[in-house]
């Protein structure tokens, strides 16, 4: 393996980060990488993997050998009744990657928009974005054991999908943290496609489009849509097609909403949400509501209850302060900004890190709820 010293990583974070690998390799293959596992002592010095780089955070230079994904390609691997099954390297641009299969006419990815970061790290923090998760379009992945250089295939079932979780983060026994790396991702894409329009942003553009059309069942469908009640299967099957909007459709609303909400890394460094929305029992929220009626959460299937973080932090009062060059983005209070991207003095992960911990303290007084950061801090 041909092994590259001192690079700079400050292009291959999103945040914009200024560290160094003190040792890199480029992984642009299966094999490449199954060698890599041979010729390094992985079981003992477990590397770094670096995707995209669009979910960490650098607090210094990186010390472990820094595997840089870049396995590319894409394909249609199999046409079955009821899917399309689709491919992609581990290396390739998530956001290239959904626009390539919406355009390919496999829609089912549209809602998962212009995230950044790779095809590779997808699935390890189960990404999701309005109403849809990366979990409700997965067929399997293929990944490398880094002890052996073995390679596996992997279920969904095998996969321990959670909310922004998978058996990829875990360094339990069966979890693979550390022990394994992802190498290809196949989505199953439905045949039987139906938009999912309920997130409240999306519904809205919807709702927009619809009084555009302006024929009277376009106007009923957007009283519906307006009371927030909610789509069913069959109300989609039963509507007149030109009602429907198109994947292509939807990719676009969902471009322009994160392009109005969540801050370009090209322009300022950023990792995404920077906080996981934290989850509460019916007793807690009721107690919450008691002191602050205006908090915003959710019912999830399952019971249990999700608070808007960005909800939680704005209350604290957040909003576009910071400590250095480090600080809370003025449009969504749950996103961790670079001020100092492009200039001779961008934010250090120190920075970063005592922002955060000042978020979680000042949270966790106000509402007793201790928020659990989402990047992985190295
Ligand atoms: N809110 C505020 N103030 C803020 C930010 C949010 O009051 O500063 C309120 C909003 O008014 C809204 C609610 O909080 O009612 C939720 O905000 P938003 O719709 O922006 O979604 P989110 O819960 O903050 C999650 C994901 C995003 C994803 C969006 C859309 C997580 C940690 N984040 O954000 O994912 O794009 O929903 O589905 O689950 C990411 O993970 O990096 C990411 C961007």
């Amino acid at each position: 393996m041909f092994v590259e010293k001192n690079v700079p990583l400050q292009p291959y974070n999103s945040f914009g980060i200024v560290a160094k690998a003190q040792q890199l390799v480029r992984i642009s293959s299966t094999e490449a990488l199954q060698a890599a596992c041979k010729e390094g002592n992985f079981a003992a010095e477990p590397p770094f993997v670096l995707g995209g780089g669009c979910n960490i955070v650098l607090t210094g230079d990186v010390k472990p050998l820094v595997l840089k994904m870049e396995i590319m390609g894409k394909r249609l691997v199999e046409e079955t009744a009821r899917h399309f099954v689709v491919e992609a390297g581990a290396g390739e641009n998530w956001h290239e990657f959904v626009a390539w299969s919406v355009a390919q006419g496999w829609p089912g990815l549209e809602n998962l928009a212009l995230i950044p970061g790779s095809v590779g790290a997808a699935p390890v923090q189960n990404i999701g974005a309005y109403g849809v998760e990366l979990q409700d379009r997965f067929h399997s992945l293929d990944a490398v054991n880094l002890h052996t250089g073995e390679l596996f295939t992997l279920e969904a079932s095998q996969c321990a999908f959670g909310y922004r979780d998978s058996v990829f983060k875990h360094a339990t026994q069966t979890g693979l943290l550390g022990k394994a790396v992802i190498t290809a991702v196949r989505f199953a894409l439905p045949k039987a496609w139906r938009p999912e329009v309920s997130y409240a942003d999306l519904s809205r553009k919807y709702a927009d489009f619809l009084s555009q059309i302006g024929t009277s069942p376009a106007q009923n469908l957007r009283e519906v849509l307006l009371k927030q009640e909610q789509l069913s299967r069959r109300s989609w099957a039963e509507m007149l097609p030109e009602l429907i909007p198109s994947a292509s459709q939807i990719l676009d609303w969902v471009v322009q909403i994160r392009r109005a909400k969540l801050p370009d890394p090209a322009v300022i460094g950023n990792a995404g949400s920077f906080f996981k929305n934290p989850f509460v029992t019916p007793e807690q929220r009721a107690d919450i509501i008691a002191r602050e009626p205006k908090v915003v959460s959710y019912n999830m299937p399952d019971g249990s209850i999700k608070l808007a973080a960005g909800w939680l932090i704005d209350a604290c009062g957040w909003k576009g302060k910071g400590v250095g060059n480090a600080g809370v983005y003025e449009k969504q209070a749950l996103v961790l900004v670079n001020k100092g991207t492009g200039t001779a003095t961008p934010a250090t992960g120190g920075e970063v890190m005592t922002l955060a911990k000042a978020i979680q303290t000042s949270v966790y007084e106000r509402f007793g709820i201790l928020l659990e950061p989402e990047p992985v801090v190295v």
